[in-house]
């Protein structure tokens, strides 16, 4: 055996070291955010509007993070249809926040998703869900065509969202919602203090006004006691539909084979 080749692991290793402490401490390194959500779950009420909106509203912090919504939640699939933890309203909120992600731009789609979680108590039939939708749609995300968004929630492209979103979600093994993954990490403590959670993860120099002080520290207590909607299915319950197949049928040429439930 040649002497660079006893070596050659210990330079690998090297590298590694190199890339781990690079990755983190430059600035230009996004945080990746995972946010699992469901629309009709307080505690994702309470996360999207009073966690996430304020550090989405503050465009210091927001440009540090690279932010993927899925909501699916504590839904599951029952023969070739998914139910959800609290009924259709919520099925078709969480499809609805699943479409408009997919057709609108990020900002638009985070407002749209806000506008979502504070309507939706309100919503009784079909035509007040759709007349949200619409009215989000406008309020929210201006320039953006309310008609794909409409076509896709209650079509079959808004099922292969759903399966997608749901996809995402059972390969993170979520015990309850919000379910949170920071660089790929399940995080309580995003799920508590998401600011906080955030500027933590920044070295010093990259971060913004708005992590000083008071957001450095940690609150501890959930707003009530307890935390999150109990995800009622065991891990051998959760599967996933038919409708993955279509969708990974429909993307073979670019979706490597054996990528089933690896995260997105
Ligand atoms: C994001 O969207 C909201 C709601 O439409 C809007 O008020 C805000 O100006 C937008 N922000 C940016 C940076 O585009």
């Amino acid at each position: 055996m040649s002497r660079s080749g006893e070596n050659a692991p210990l330079a690998w290793w090297h590298a590694f070291l190199v890339f781990a402490c690079c990755a983190h401490t430059n600035g230009t390194q996004k945080i990746k955010v995972e946010a699992f959500v469901e629309t009709l779950c307080n505690d994702c009420h309470h996360w999207m509007l009073e966690e996430l909106r304020p550090v989405w509203l503050d465009q210091a912090l927001r440009d540090k993070m690279d932010l993927r919504v899925y909501a699916f939640g504590n839904a599951n699939y029952v023969g070739s249809d998914v139910t959800c933890q609290h009924g259709q309203k919520e099925c078709d909120g969480n499809t609805a926040i699943d479409c408009a992600i997919k057709h609108f731009a990020p900002n638009s789609s985070a407002h749209f998703a806000f506008c979502m979680f504070e309507n939706i108590q309100a919503v009784q039939v079909k035509d007040d869900m759709l007349r949200a939708v619409k009215s989000c749609g406008e309020s929210s995300a201006p320039g953006e065509a309310i008609e794909p968004l409409l076509r896709c929630l209650y079509g079959t492209e808004g099922r292969l969202e759903t399966a997608l979103a749901a996809k995402a979600t059972m390969a993170t093994g979520n015990r309850y919602t919000p379910w949170i993954l920071v660089n790929g990490v399940h995080s309580n403590s995003a799920e508590l203090d998401f600011r906080h959670a955030l500027c933590v993860e920044l070295p010093d120099a990259s971060r913004p006004a708005s992590c000083r002080e008071t957001s450095l520290i940690r609150r501890e207590a959930a707003p009530h006691g307890h935390f999150g909607c109990p995800n009622p299915w065991s891990e051998d319950q959760r599967k996933l539909g038919r409708d993955l197949e279509v969708v990974e049928a429909s993307s073979a040429d670019v979706r490597p084979h054996g990528a089933h439930g690896a995260k997105m």
